[in-house]
């Protein structure tokens, strides 16, 4: 009797299976290194919510903000691994993938505004850089928005000659390398998850970085001068996983990138504000003294910093920087 009884469970157990295999959804882990309440935190929970929605829950998006996951590049290693399935790395991080081109959006002073800057991700420069990828075995989905860099120490930083011998945290990019020497400074490449300790213990003399991220990590806590000089610019790559990408159904897929593309217009429309937000904050909690630098200052750091674009050739490509350039001034 009881025999027949589990012979029976067992012959229904194939059964049981695929119905179960067609219930558990497909999970896509989007791991990132910065707080929830930024630009680049809130795009991802809100892709998460509306791709669920629009998958009808057959895909589950786990979103792990803050490095909780993966540092800088351990996350980048996750993703060719098939460990994580989702990533949203500043276009800074992309050398040790093997684009180094991404690189070219650290190029000081390349972009004017965000006009400027969406001529060259929505333009051809955008759609090339995205098929160097394939060739890695990652697909590029969007370009979000961030913003502009400022810079930060306890020394007063008016003038480009202020941040001579500063030892600053850079992220992995040559191009930053190269911007932060031409300063006379010492870069210190360094994962963003470990900035804040750095900056309390004086590792690092200072930072450069956008608002929105120095305000949700307390930045401006440990450092006593900021400079709004918006020499350079921060924004991210969605990247995922081929493999795992072209195997999924064709019309999850579909929905993915219609979830994709609603969840880049809704970064793209919080980063300035989310930024210039963030700056009020600092200025407000009187921590960190904030610095318009003058019309003469601002050349003078233009003047400094635009070498650079020549320095790095080399690493970007010759053509490709000049065809940013005019990209972005709209010839
Ligand atoms: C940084 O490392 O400073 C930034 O790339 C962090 C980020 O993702 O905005």
């Amino acid at each position: 009797m009881i025999r027949s009884a589990l012979l029976a469970a067992l012959m229904l157990l194939p059964a049981l299976m695929t119905e179960a295999a067609a219930q558990s959804p497909i999970v896509i882990k989007f791991s990132h290194v910065v707080a929830k309440d930024t630009p680049k935190g809130k795009a991802a929970d809100k892709f998460k919510e509306l791709a669920e929605v629009a998958t009808k829950g057959k895909v589950k998006i786990e979103v792990y903000p803050n490095s909780t996951l993966y540092k800088d590049k351990e996350e980048l290693e996750a993703l060719q691994l098939g460990a994580v399935q989702m990533l949203a790395p500043s276009m800074a991080k992309f050398g040790p993938l093997g684009v180094k081109e991404f690189e070219l959006f650290d190029l000081p002073y390349l972009f004017s505004d965000r006009t400027s800057l969406e001529r060259v991700t929505n333009g051809q420069i955008g759609n090339d850089l995205f098929k160097k990828l394939e060739g890695k075995g990652l697909t590029g989905l969007a370009y979000w928005d961030n913003g502009f860099k400022v810079m930060a120490s306890n020394r007063p930083m008016h003038v480009p000659t202020d941040m001579k011998g500063l030892k600053l945290r850079i992220q992995a990019s040559k191009v930053l390398d190269e911007q932060m020497r031409a300063l006379g400074a010492n870069p210190q490449v360094m994962a963003f998850s470990e900035v804040y300790q750095a900056l309390q213990t004086g590792v690092v003399d200072g930072v450069e970085n956008v608002p929105s991220n120095l305000y949700t990590q307390k930045m401006h806590e440990v450092q006593k001068h900021l400079t709004v000089t918006n020499h350079g610019y921060i924004g991210y790559a969605v990247i995922v996983n081929k493999k795992f990408w072209d195997k999924l159904p064709p019309d999850v897929r579909t929905q993915l990138e219609g979830a994709m593309k609603q969840a880049t217009a809704y970064a793209n429309q919080i980063a300035q504000q989310e930024n210039e937000a963030a700056l009020e904050a600092i200025k407000k909690s009187g921590k960190t003294t904030v610095y318009q630098p003058t019309e003469a200052e601002k050349a003078e750091w233009r003047k400094t910093l635009l070498p650079v674009h020549k320095t790095v050739e080399d690493r970007i490509g010759k053509d490709l920087i000049a065809a940013a350039v005019r990209a972005a001034s709209g010839k």
